[in-house]
């Protein structure tokens, strides 16, 4: 494994290049990170530039930075005007380089791995991007690669530590690979402090103590214990309003951080972000300023005041009460998912889905088509969601066009009936269908019905009567519970089994 300038320049020279951009990875860069108008990304590490020249290619202006002049070089021979190349030790260099107005979109691919102060050149970039941009990190997973080779990947806890520093942060796995889409960076004192751009904590002036907090989670924390009535009023959303006096630890809580509530009598805990911090002379003052049911919602304005006084004797309300207003978001960041997505997927029963039209003639008499396969069933048109990318409707305007030459455009979808069917000896899988209202055909319509002979021999119109004569009482129950959802008459939930 490189570690230097120089071996990855030597690399380089001696030719050795890393996997090329796969079709999942250019698939979830336009799925999740398209270009906006005059959208400004910078690709890290960018070797021999292919992602920064893939970036050009969905609309966006590209800085590519590398530390290596070899690499530099060669991108530029097979970009050229893509992007602006530059030569950066992301990690050690002055950024000034860098687009001055940040970025909508900032990569990291198979980089994050290599650099030595991870966080915090994280942390730096993330603060480089512009209101809602995206810093994306694509690298190989420590559990798909080879152990001589473990320095080039990230394992689970080093990605979920990383996802743990954004307040919104989605992952995807895909050819061995995790790709990492991540927005808001949460506030993080210490790197900033350390930060080789000099940026530290601004001190926060208590004239400016009571202004919104910010949207995303404080990495401060403070403890506050409460007795298990008050704790039970938040733990309930009643209580949206703590007061303390200005003792130092609570006087330095701000509005943004975050308090973790502990229930003295159960020892459980719950933490919330602090929007606002309001300072009174006294707890009279404090409960003519705050609506005092935010505060205890049990008690009445006067018992709180007697309360509050024998919690705190005045030399203590002395220094000053504090109403601390909390809203429901989380301070924390989410445990750690016990395992990853795909492993969860293994852990489910897996389901088929399908989509169909419930259409009639004129008369609103039902139409269904007879199956040439196995009990030769009715059915309406649609069929299985076998297509990557389509949803139920799609699937059952895609059918219906199959199965009877018609395109039939019901406008908004309607659902009428959701049907789940349990797995049983015929279906190994349990299957959900969606039964959407396709409408009336016209005379000149039905006239136009083309069966594709592959999957049906025969097309009917009857009325409900006539069709519980031809069907076998389970399909009907399907027909039957469809048409009564449509007339109102019936539940929209209908579960068969096989
Ligand atoms: C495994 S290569 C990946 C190259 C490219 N992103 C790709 O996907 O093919 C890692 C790249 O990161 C660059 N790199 C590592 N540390 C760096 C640093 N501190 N500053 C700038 N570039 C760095 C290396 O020179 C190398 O080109």
């Amino acid at each position: 494994m490189f570690t230097s300038q120089e071996e990855w320049d030597r690399g380089y020279a001696d030719g050795c290049r890393y996997r090329q951009l796969g079709d999942s990875e250019r698939t979830l860069l336009a799925t999740h990170v398209p270009a906006p108008d005059a959208g400004r990304a910078l690709d890290v590490g960018c070797g021999v530039g292919e992602l920064a020249a893939h970036l050009a290619g969905l609309g966006y202006a590209v800085d590519a930075v590398d530390w290596s002049e070899t690499a530099l070089a060669e991108a530029r021979t097979r970009h050229r005007e893509a992007a602006r190349w530059l030569r950066l030790d992301v990690e050690g260099d002055d950024w000034s380089p860098l687009h001055a107005g940040g970025y909508d979109l900032i990569t990291l691919r198979f980089v994050a791995p290599f650099l030595n102060a991870r966080d915090r050149t994280l942390h730096m970039l993330g603060r480089r991007l512009r209101p809602g941009g995206t810093l994306v990190v694509i690298t190989p997973l420590a559990a798909d690669t080879p152990a001589e080779r473990r320095g080039i990947a990230l394992d689970e806890d080093e990605l979920e530590a990383l996802r743990n520093r954004w307040a919104i942060a989605e992952r995807h796995d895909t050819e061995g690979l995790a790709f990492l889409v991540l927005r808001s960076p949460r506030r993080n004192e210490a790197t900033a402090q350390d930060s080789p751009l000099g940026v530290g904590k601004q001190a926060t002036p208590s004239s400016t103590r009571n202004g919104e907090a910010t949207a995303t989670a404080s990495l401060r924390e403070h403890h506050f214990h409460l007795l298990g009535r008050y704790y039970g009023q938040v733990e309930s959303g009643r209580k949206t309003v703590e007061v303390r006096v200005a003792t130092p630890d609570k006087a330095a809580v701000d509005a943004g951080d975050a308090i973790v509530f502990h229930d003295r009598d159960s020892g459980r805990e719950l933490d919330i972000v602090v929007k606002r911090v309001t300072p009174y002379a006294s707890f009279e003052e404090l409960l003519s300023g705050e609506d005092s049911s935010r505060i205890d919602p049990d008690a009445a304005r006067e018992e709180l005041l007697v309360k509050l006084r024998s919690i705190y004797p005045p030399d203590k309300e002395a220094l000053g009460p504090l109403a601390f207003e909390f809203d429901h978001r989380p301070g924390r960041p989410g445990h750690s998912l016990p395992m990853t997505p795909s492993q969860y997927a293994q852990t489910v029963p897996h389901h088929t889905v399908y989509g169909c039209l419930y259409v009639r003639d004129e008369h609103d008499r039902p139409i269904q088509l007879r199956s040439v396969y196995g009990s030769r069933l009715w059915q309406f048109p649609g069929g299985n969601l076998d297509t990557q990318g389509e949803d139920p409707f799609q699937t059952s305007l895609r059918e219906a066009f199959e199965e009877t030459g018609l395109e039939i455009d019901p406008g908004t979808p309607k659902l009428l009936l959701t049907h789940f069917l349990h797995a049983g000896p015929r279906l190994p899988l349990n299957k959900v269908g969606f039964i959407f209202d396709g409408g009336r055909l016209t005379t000149d319509q039905l006239r136009r019905i083309r069966l594709d002979a592959a999957e049906h021999d025969l097309w009917a119109v009857h009325d409900l009567d006539g069709w519980r004569q031809l069907m076998a009482p389970l399909a009907f129950t399907r027909l039957d519970a469809v048409e009564r959802a449509r007339l109102g008459e019936g539940p929209a939930y209908l579960i068969t089994h096989t």
